[in-house]
């Protein structure tokens, strides 16, 4: 399987881009791994014709946003993301309605038609950074995922209104569990992403993007124990740059669900992926007026990193 995409990629001149969500034997074969900013960073670089996004649908929109004239295809459409489901683009209009003079900054795990309605955009790796380059009297909306604006809120000291809506699989870490494992191995730093809820964020060692998590692991002293807030696919990045250090998955409320496993993530398989390079299909198309009015605020974000 994985020569036939290695074929498959040479004669297609594709580009396979991965998150680290990915599953581990399609980040091993992936051209570049990376968070969702390092993915939107590299899709606005590439010279090839054509860009396979072995993550999410919202991943593989921003790419064909800005690379409309390439073929973007994504191994399996079914692949969704339940932060962005939390978010419809015609609530979050009337939201924005009902806060006149608010500048509109939304996470980037979110539809084309919700990006068109932001003034900027963030990923977990550039909110703070972000929100910051905003006056402090600024008034703002943050959506749509309300632990990461409750943290980005506790940390730069705003009172942004926040999107009520959260990641299925990070709001499922248990703090009471994860602080029973820090009882049993008090060595480990916690690490966890902000889309965590508060009480597991409070615990944390380190909090930040999945790139900022493998950076802070990376970075530790040989030896080195840490307890996993966030979905389960990072661990094979941190195992393979990491081999002297332990890596502990926090566990989800229910021990019983494998809630840390990003099920639409999971829907990339190789065979998914051979056949999506071998019938050029599934594309992943954006209507192109949605899609002018959402690179605005993507542009702005690169800028702004
Ligand atoms: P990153 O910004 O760390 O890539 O996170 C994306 C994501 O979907 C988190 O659930
Ligand atoms: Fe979306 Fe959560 Fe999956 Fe990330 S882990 S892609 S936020 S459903």
């Amino acid at each position: 399987m994985k020569e036939k995409i290695e074929r498959l990629k040479k004669e297609r001149n594709a580009v396979i881009l991965a998150h680290y969500y990915a599953r581990p034997e399609i980040q091993d074969l992936a051209d570049f791994i990376g968070d969702s900013l390092a993915l939107a960073q590299i899709a606005a670089t590439l010279k090839e014709p054509v860009i396979v996004m072995c993550g999410v649908n919202f991943m593989a929109e921003t790419a064909k946003i800005l690379c409309p004239d390439k073929t973007v295809l994504c191994p399996d459409l079914n692949a969704g993301c339940s932060l962005a489901d939390s978010c419809p683009a015609p609530e979050f209009e009337a939201f924005i309605k009902e806060h006149p003079g608010h500048t509109v900054i939304s996470y980037v795990n979110t539809s084309a038609a919700v990006k068109a309605l932001s003034d900027v955009l963030v990923t977990s790796s550039n909110a703070r950074k972000i929100v910051d380059s905003f006056h402090a009297d600024e008034k703002i909306i943050f959506g749509p995922d309300r632990n990461l604006g409750n943290y980005i809120n506790s940390v730069t000291g705003r009172k942004m209104v926040l999107w009520d809506g959260a990641c299925h699989v990070h709001e499922e870490f248990s703090a009471e569990k994860i602080a029973a494992l820090k009882a049993e191995h008090p060595a480990a730093k916690v690490l966890a992403h902000p889309e965590c809820k508060k009480p597991v964020l409070l615990l944390a060692d380190v909090v930040g993007s999945t790139a900022a998590l493998l950076k802070a692991a990376t970075e530790a002293p040989d030896g080195s124990e840490f307890i996993v807030a966030t979905e389960s696919g990072i661990l094979h990045e941190m195992r393979r740059l990491n081999p002297s250090k332990t890596f502990i998955p926090a566990p989800p409320e229910d021990s019983t669900c494998a809630c840390n496993d990003c099920a639409f993530m999971k829907l990339n398989t190789l065979e998914k992926l051979a056949a999506c390079l071998e019938n050029m299909a599934p594309q992943v198309e954006v209507d192109p007026e949605l899609a002018a009015r959402a690179r605005k605020p993507i542009d702005r974000m690169l800028c702004l990193s």
